[in-house]
């Protein structure tokens, strides 16, 4: 266990609420906050950009070589542009579990998330970040709703930041089958990690989730 500074992983499926309770805490606690599906989501961004389908490994390796993915002040930048919005499209998430189980791809993913964490107090959330990334983690929380709900919140999310022709059933169908590949592939697959606290959000408010959170932070247990 990390014993010099407070390393924390936040693992969870798409739509848990994973993302917005690692920010909160991050600000609270003050803590440095990399949201790695971010990096999965820029380099879906290029590949889309640059007319390649998502399945074809070999021409994603290749434009691997010469992409820069890094964070700076919170936002997130594909070779120099801050893209944070450009890659919470539909089209990007309905992509993006084919780039992000590509071997390659996620060793130099992990690569740059690991030294990412070493220089400062961090909150971190993904797939893989108790298992993988941060095995060391001081605390690893593995966030969980029910599908109906996730779907819900990611409809709303979507239709909020003005995208149209989705419907809730769409998503829905979009969410399943991105936990299936995500829980299912062979490289780090979305796993609970034995010693992870599971936080379910389905029928809590976020302060709710977050308050559970902090009170076991807190607690030291
Ligand atoms: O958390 P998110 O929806 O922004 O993640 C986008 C995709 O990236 C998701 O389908 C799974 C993948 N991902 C991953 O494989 N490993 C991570 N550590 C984070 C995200």
């Amino acid at each position: 266990m990390e014993t010099d500074r407070l390393v924390i992983a936040v693992d969870g499926p798409a739509g848990s609420g994973k993302s917005t309770i690692a920010k909160r805490i991050a600000d609270i606690l003050g803590l440095e906050y990399i949201d790695t599906g971010a990096m999965y989501r820029a380099l879906t961004l290029k590949v889309i950009n640059e007319g390649i389908d998502s399945k074809d490994t070999e021409s994603i390796l290749e434009l691997l070589q010469t992409t820069s993915i890094y964070f700076k002040d919170n936002h997130i930048y594909l070779d120099g542009i801050m893209v944070d919005d450009k890659i919470r499209k539909n089209i990007i998430n309905k992509n993006v579990s084919n780039v992000a189980k590509i071997k390659k791809v996620r060793e130099k993913m992990v690569e740059i998330q690991q030294k990412l964490s070493k220089s400062s107090n961090i909150i971190m959330d993904g797939r893989d970040i108790g298992t993988v990334v941060l095995p060391r983690a001081n605390f690893k929380f593995f966030i969980i709703a029910s599908v109906e709900e996730r779907a819900r919140r990611r409809y709303k999310e979507l239709i909020e930041k003005g995208e149209k022709d989705i419907s809730y059933n769409q998503i829905l169908t979009e969410i399943k089958r991105r936990d299936k590949l995500d829980s299912t592939r062979k490289i780090s697959p979305l796993r609970k990690s034995p010693e992870s606290y599971e936080i379910d959000t389905t029928n809590k408010t976020i302060d709710q989730s977050i308050n559970e959170i902090i009170d076991i932070i807190k607690g030291g247990n």
